[in-house]
């Protein structure tokens, strides 16, 4: 049983920094002519009802896209970000959330492909309706590390893996550095975007060293600090390893996340480097 519900968490800082990342690896990755594969291992429910009393409860979206959703000085390289957003929100008022599925499949041309993995299986039971008519999207009950194994590589060989863990169990940073390992034999020139939390400092120079132990090159860090170093009453801050980036993606995630620092963290940080050059 999955306690972890992403209904409670949605749209906040963490969501916002990952989409507006998410979107330009698609973005990349669309704009070239041949078709792309793109891998959701843990997906969510796809749309979240920001009235939903889980998402009321602490309202983490105010934090979050709230307060992105009026401004009118957004960035241009946000601005597919945003219209993700709104498109779920035609009368103009902010009310759904889009989970990653929905941001990735406004960049699926005809010929690309989606596959979904969830575990939870009343949050995939709800991904599985909103795709039910959809033949390039698939989806699965199934473990997001046997997804990794199940699908890669991909017949398309191009394209893009999302691991997005809930990070609700022990040794997950662990995990996920085994999981990255075990991925990138199988497939060595996908683009992979592993979503963290920031956590006390041991673990993640732990998580790091793991992650450069691997010998995979071209590993770029992006993280968003919304909290001061120490901070534990709620998730400090969240960061995103992205292998294999498309060109010119570090200079665009420098930005984005630059300003994100200013709109949603007063009190943070940021940090965008190379874990591993070339
Ligand atoms: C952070 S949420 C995903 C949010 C989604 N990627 C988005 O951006 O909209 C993590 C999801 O992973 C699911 N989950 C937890 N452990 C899993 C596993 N081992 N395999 C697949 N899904 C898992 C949870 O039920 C939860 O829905």
């Amino acid at each position: 049983m999955l306690a972890y519900r992403h209904h409670f968490h949605a749209g906040n800082f963490a969501d916002v920094f990952k989409h507006a990342a998410l979107v330009r690896l698609l973005a990349a990755v669309a704009a070239k002519d041949k078709p792309f594969f793109y891998l959701d291992t843990h997906a969510g429910i796809g749309r979240y009802d920001l009235q939903h009393p889980w998402a009321q409860k602490n309202a983490e979206f105010r934090d979050g896209i709230g307060r992105l959703w009026d401004r009118n000085d957004l960035p241009a390289l946000l601005a597919p970000y945003m219209d993700a957003v709104r498109a779920e929100n035609p009368n103009g008022r902010l009310r759904f959330y889009p989970g990653s599925p929905l941001v990735a499949r406004r960049f699926l041309r005809a010929g690309d492909r989606m596959v979904l993995s969830e575990l939870n299986q009343t949050d995939v039971a709800e991904l599985g309706e909103l795709f039910a008519r959809d033949r390039q999207v698939t989806v699965h009950l199934m473990d997001g590390y046997h997804a990794l194994k199940a699908q890669l590589p991909p017949a398309e060989r191009r394209g893009l893996v999302l691991v997005d863990s809930s990070f609700d169990r022990a040794g997950e940073l662990r995990r996920v550095a085994d999981a990255l390992a075990l991925a990138h034999e199988r497939w060595a020139t996908g683009i992979y975007a592993i979503w963290y939390p920031l956590m006390e400092p041991p673990a993640m120079r732990g998580f790091e060293r793991d992650v450069v132990a691997t010998g995979i090159r071209k590993i770029l860090q992006l993280e968003l600090a919304v909290r001061p170093e120490g901070w534990t009453s709620s998730l400090r801050g969240c960061g995103m390893l992205v292998v294999n980036p498309p060109y010119r993606f570090d200079g665009e995630a420098e930005a984005i996340v630059a300003w994100l620092e200013r709109v949603l963290a007063a009190d943070g940080s940021r940090r965008v480097r190379w874990l591993v050059p070339e």
